[in-house]
């Protein structure tokens, strides 16, 4: 079955090429892209959807979630705004509310969250563990978050459960809680931050999970200058987030790291690649902290993402959208730029952003020939409708492999 999307007034690829084409059309394939070119050039297809003069990009890539959780916090919400400030131990209510929750609603919960980003135009999503923080709820996090979004990380070093030494916590994290939840996902993380784990502590978890072959992943600098990114890049995880706090020096090792890159020769989590900075700006606002400083990292040559961090604690939301308007109206993003970040970027931070037909694993994050069909139809007629229409739900029509999703 092949479907032609045509009278595509902007096609923003996000490919190798950074191509934006105008009066454009794309063939889509079974789940893969075929064909994309000048509408006038377009072969024929079994069915055809005439795109209305409206601008097409790729489905976001949502690379940070926590959507594995049960309860609300608003009181903490409210709190914040009237002035009180954010820290990691609101993860606690979170955890009592997850394991007093069955599988079924869990799942049910999770689920309504990634049919709501779907629903906004995201197509490829990232979720975390670290709200059961004891090893049998970790597992069923992990468990559950495996049958409902596409990349799974662990995070039991999320907190210091309240009465555990911080010690045999660190223990627990780097084996038994490792071991059973290893067959559910590809990629550890560690809240390196005070009030969370110490170095020495992020240290261990990272390197444990290594070991077992896990993807690494950090989250760094989110409450003040730390150890997170330079920990980070050392370890050469595939991304650290939030990067709110960066010294010269943190911002410096991350542009080495990228340093003699090719991005059309290395894929997934292997050398040469760098360690994405992963901008988090609802996460920013909605905890009152300054906005990461997107635009000093692209300056200096970091590969950035953008991500929502839908949690109910720092940022419960799931709308990219959102974070695309903000890295444009605050962190001077151009369009394009930040909507890169937000498809390419979140693919390179999840080690997806190449791979074709003969691969086995389909590339997401950009509009290319064997490609995933992952594409979000904008109700515009160019992306710069995202930040020249702040607040205004732009998703016309999504397709998520191929499949119409919207
Ligand atoms: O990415 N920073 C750590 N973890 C989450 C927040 C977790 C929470 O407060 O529930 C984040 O912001």
């Amino acid at each position: 079955m092949s479907t032609l999307i045509t009278n595509v007034a902007e096609l923003m690829t996000q490919d190798l090429d950074h191509r934006v084409l105008k009066d454009a059309a794309v063939v889509i394939e079974g789940e893969r892209v075929a064909w994309l070119g000048q509408a006038a050039d377009a072969p024929a297809a079994d069915e055809a959807v005439d795109a209305g003069g409206r601008a097409l990009l790729p489905g976001w890539v949502d690379s940070h979630t926590h959507l594995i959780f049960a309860g609300d916090r608003t009181a903490e919400f409210e709190a914040r705004m009237a002035g009180e400030s954010y820290s990691a131990g609101g993860i606690a209510v979170t955890t009592g509310a997850t394991r007093t929750t069955s599988d079924f609603d869990l799942t049910r919960l999770a689920m309504g969250r990634v049919a709501e980003a779907v629903s906004q135009g995201t197509t490829y999503l990232e979720t975390k563990t670290g709200y059961g923080l004891d090893v049998e709820n970790e597992a069923r996090s992990a468990r559950i978050a495996s049958t409902v979004v596409d990349e799974v990380t662990y995070l039991g070093a999320h907190l210091v459960p309240a009465g555990m030494d911080a010690q045999e916590y660190t223990d627990l994290v780097c084996g038994p809680m490792l071991a059973a939840v290893r067959p559910f996902v590809r990629w550890a993380d560690v809240f390196c931050e005070r009030g969370a784990f110490t170095e020495e502590q992020s240290r261990r978890v990272l390197q444990a999970c290594r070991d077992t072959g896990l993807g690494l992943r950090v989250h760094g600098n989110q409450l003040g200058e730390g150890p997170g990114v330079q920990l980070a890049v050392e370890f050469g995880a595939a991304s650290v987030d939030h990067v709110n706090y960066l010294s010269a020096a943190d911002v410096d090792a991350l542009a080495a790291s990228w340093s003699g890159w090719d991005p059309g020769s290395s894929r997934g989590t292997g050398a040469g690649r760098g360690t994405v900075a992963t901008c988090l700006p609802a996460c920013d606002l909605s905890t009152r902290q300054p906005l990461a400083p997107g635009r000093d990292l692209l300056d200096a040559g970091v590969q950035l993402a953008l991500a929502s961090n839908c949690n109910p604690g720092t940022s419960y939301t799931s709308s990219m959208a959102f974070c695309v308007t903000t890295a444009v109206l605050q962190m001077r993003l151009s369009v394009h730029e930040a909507v890169r970040a937000a498809t390419y970027g979140g693919a390179l931070a999840l080690g997806r952003e190449s791979g074709t037909d003969t691969d086995g694993e389909r590339a997401v994050g950009s509009i290319a020939v064997g490609h995933r069909a992952d594409l979000h139809l904008l109700n515009a007629p160019s992306a710069t409708h995202l930040a020249y229409r702040p607040g205004i739900p732009l998703t016309h029509a999504v397709w998520r492999a191929g499949v119409r999703a919207r």
